[in-house]
């Protein structure tokens, strides 16, 4: 039977450990890290999101600015909001929730942040810059699932991954993440061809497409490590994950549950960029 990874309790010792850096770096310099979270509309998931951020920034002793716009708010609006926040001295960190509504483009919106600010790390900048191998902010859930396998003691370098999703959010990050860390990377998708035979050669398994219980029993190999991406909502009102957990647990060597897994994690690493974007700042400012 699978080893459950507790990204919980990884994360909150994560969190505790952010929380201490960021007093520190206030007794020392008087800076208060600061995440400006910017939400367009009312989609209900991502006001969950966007609380979810202010309360662990509010735990964490961060200063943090709620910016919620309604949808009728045009790209040109919404540019002019994120130029301030490039140029506010409170805030080290900004982040605008996605999606946004359609009829604002997210690239245009993603770019107009400053790289140092963008601690989603989305910017084509610090793309740019984790495809060169360089330090930059790093997207938050591939980071988190890094953290993740380190603190679970998974050894990355040499394995077979294979991540099923090529998003730009998780996917297409993890991928470089995962390589620089030397393991030998397979990205699966909706068009690949024999997706079960590839994913059931997987030392490490990742799933991020948004399908809930995709990954079965016969897509895993004995002994994998299954790392489950997926927020998948029920008719009935439950949550699971892409992987169907119970199928997969008695073949894998460690696995995530949904919830509890991954998602944690992602706030985590929101925070840990965040401090580190206030801490680049006090250096920047030579305080
Ligand atoms: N929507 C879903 N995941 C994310 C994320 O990591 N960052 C932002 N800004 N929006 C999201």
């Amino acid at each position: 039977m699978a080893q459950i990874i507790d990204g919980k309790k990884i994360a909150l010792q994560i969190r505790e450990g952010i929380k201490r850096k960021a007093l520190a770096l206030k007794d020392a310099y008087g800076i208060t890290p600061g995440l400006a979270v910017v939400l367009v509309g009312s989609d209900p998931a991502s006001e969950v999101y966007v609380r979810n951020k202010k309360n662990a920034c509010a735990m964490a002793g961060f200063y943090s600015q709620e910016i919620t716009l309604p949808s009728s708010t045009t790209e040109a609006e919404l540019l002019k909001r994120i130029v301030e926040l490039n140029s506010d001295n409170m805030i080290h960190g900004i982040l605008v929730q996605l999606p946004l509504p359609k009829h604002i483009s997210p690239e245009s919106i993603i770019e107009a942040i400053v790289p140092h600010k963008d601690v989603d790390g989305f910017h084509p900048y610090n793309i740019g810059r984790l495809f060169a191998g360089l330090p930059a902010p790093r997207a938050c859930t591939p980071a988190g699932i890094v953290e993740l396998l380190d603190q679970s003691g998974v050894d990355i370098a040499g394995k077979r991954a294979v991540i099923i999703g090529r998003s730009n959010i998780v996917g297409k990050p993890l991928s470089l993440m995962l390589l620089e860390r030397h393991a030998t990377v397979t990205i699966c998708h909706s068009r690949t061809v024999g997706l079960p035979a590839i994913a059931s050669q997987a030392d490490l398994l990742i799933a991020a497409i948004g399908k809930a219980n995709f990954v079965g029993a016969q897509m895993v190999k004995n002994g994998a490590v299954v790392v489950d991406v997926g927020v998948n909502r029920l008719a009935d009102g439950s949550l699971v994950g892409d992987v169907d957990f119970h199928a997969v647990s008695p073949c894998a060597a460690k696995i995530t549950p949904v919830p509890g897994g991954v998602g944690p994690m992602t706030i985590a690493m929101l925070l840990k960029n965040t401090l580190m974007a206030a801490e680049l700042a006090c250096l920047a400012r030579g305080v």
